[in-house]
């Protein structure tokens, strides 16, 4: 047997789980912890090492768990306190991590600390969020602008999102205090760390300004709290930005967050210039000895099996193989591995502000359906027992990737290396023995490499040629 990965995440597989959509115990149409729970089985059959869940904490979802109104708690939509505690264990169990999602930059307009704020220039918590006489013109993310005037006290309170979700003020101490608690309070409980929300804006003084030098030190502080658990705790950010080198800035010096997304690869397209100039700068930016970390799909954007690849299973297979073949850690977000499309919402499902609901919809499980769920489901795509028991289906491949990923050393931790190839093929050597090649155009091509091919999106074992979308691991000789 291999020995264990250090640190865990290292060539690993994270699994991001929306909660309402996954699986629903209750019959409520939402998605719930215990319906997680029952479907761990299916998490360690995929072979995932850790899961991500979105928001689990009290919330009036006006942004869907990224208005948080008590950070101790969890949503009774999604279940209890105790109902988390055995879904860790149990996990643990299966070798699965647990991560929550920290929102730290703002709270709900209905958590106590922002009534109290609220409620007088005088309050003790005033200075936790941001207030001023006045408001410029800077623009909130969801629309409107980002002041909003709060006619008791006479003042101007800042959001980047929501009005409902006011800013919090991170050059106040106090604020920084509370989220050490926070912290504490679920690394104590078994949570294997934090998906930390929009962390390249934490800091806001002026508000307008992004990325402010002041987040690195809340990162460090955050990082000691992290290392001092055994096992290390994990710190995966958020990290919206464009730019690979300001990505490379949350890394710090190897003491800042472990792994920080990558949003310049999860909008490279499937095309192979753009994906293998992103992987190899980022390769070169990061701190030596980090990891970089990976994913196509999330929440907040269109699913990347229609964003991306024209809801053809053949570029679908391309892309997971690329996702799970590169060194680092691979995010998939759920149904990712089932190729699942965006759905179209009608007007009157529209639940979302952002109008992301397409990409939250429940998951297709194919047994045991859901009842009146909240988003609808989609409808064509092949269900998850349907393509469990196809081992021609994306699901099936999928999950052979993943196991092809944590049992070759060279995948796990080998250095990524690109390799020259003909115009539109991505070819990258791992490690010594191991090349991913990949030919992202309508044509076949000829990826020059010997060896024995221990995987091809097309079931395929001819290392001399690539059919069109096809993409293949060779075992180099
Ligand atoms: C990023 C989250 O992923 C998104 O869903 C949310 O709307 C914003 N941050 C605000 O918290
Ligand atoms: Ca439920």
């Amino acid at each position: 047997m291999a020995p264990p990965r250090q640190p865990w995440w290292a060539g690993g597989v994270l699994y991001q789980a929306y909660p309402r959509s996954f699986a629903d115990s209750n019959d409520d149409g939402i998605g719930d912890l215990v319906g997680l729970h029952g479907r761990l089985d299916y998490l360690h059959w995929l072979g995932v090492d850790g899961i991500w869940l979105n928001p689990t904490f009290p919330s009036p979802n006006r942004d869907w768990g990224y208005d948080v109104s008590d950070y101790f708690g969890v949503h009774p939509d999604l279940g209890t306190l105790e109902d988390l505690d055995a879904l860790i264990a149990a996990a643990g169990e299966l070798g699965i991590r647990i991560l929550l999602d920290l929102v730290p930059a703002h709270t709900s307009d209905q958590h106590e600390w922002f009534l109290e704020s609220r409620s007088s220039r005088e309050s003790p918590r005033r200075p936790w969020y941001i207030w001023r006489n006045g408001a410029d013109e800077q623009d909130g993310v969801f629309g409107g602008k980002a002041w909003t005037y709060d006619e008791p006290t006479g003042q101007y309170y800042h959001h980047l999102f929501l009005p409902q979700q006011p800013d919090l003020n991170w050059m106040q101490p106090d604020v920084r205090d509370a989220f050490d608690e926070i912290l504490r309070f679920w690394f104590d409980r078994g949570v294997a760390g934090f998906r930390i929300d929009v962390v390249h804006e934490l800091v806001k003084d002026p508000p307008s300004q992004s990325n402010r030098p002041e987040i690195h030190g809340v990162l460090r502080r955050w990082r000691a709290l992290a290392d001092a658990c055994d096992p290390e705790r994990l710190l995966l950010g958020e990290t919206w930005v464009l730019d690979l080198d300001e990505l490379a800035s949350f890394y710090g010096q190897a003491d800042e967050l472990q792994l920080g997304f990558n949003f310049p690869f999860m909008f490279a397209g499937l095309e192979a210039t753009a994906l293998a100039d992103v992987v190899k700068r980022t390769e070169g930016v990061l701190p030596a000895g980090s990891l970089p970390v990976w994913a196509l799909s999330s929440h907040d954007v269109v699913r990347f099996p229609t964003r991306i690849c024209d809801e053809d299973d053949a570029k679908v297979r391309c892309a997971l193989l690329a996702l799970l073949t590169l060194r680092g850690t691979s995010v998939l977000y759920y149904g990712d591995e089932l190729g699942m499309r965006q759905v179209d919402i009608v007007p009157d499902r529209v639940l979302d502000v952002d109008g992301r609901d397409g990409a939250r919809t429940p998951m297709h499980w194919g047994d045991g359906e859901w009842r009146n769920p909240w988003l609808p489901l989609g409808a064509e795509l092949a269900s998850v027992a349907e393509q469990r028991a196809d081992s021609g289906s994306v699901l099936s491949f999928c999950r052979e990737a993943i196991a092809l990923r944590g049992s070759r050393d060279d995948l796990v931790a080998g250095a990524y290396t690109p390799l020259t190839s003909e115009a539109g093929v991505w070819a990258w050597r791992r490690g010594q023995g191991t090349a991913v090649a990949i030919n992202l155009t309508d044509s076949p091509s000829d990826p020059a490499l010997e060896g024995d091919v221990l995987l091809s999106t097309k079931g395929r074992d001819d290392p001399s040629r690539l059919e069109p979308w096809e993409g293949v691991v060779v075992a180099l000789t």
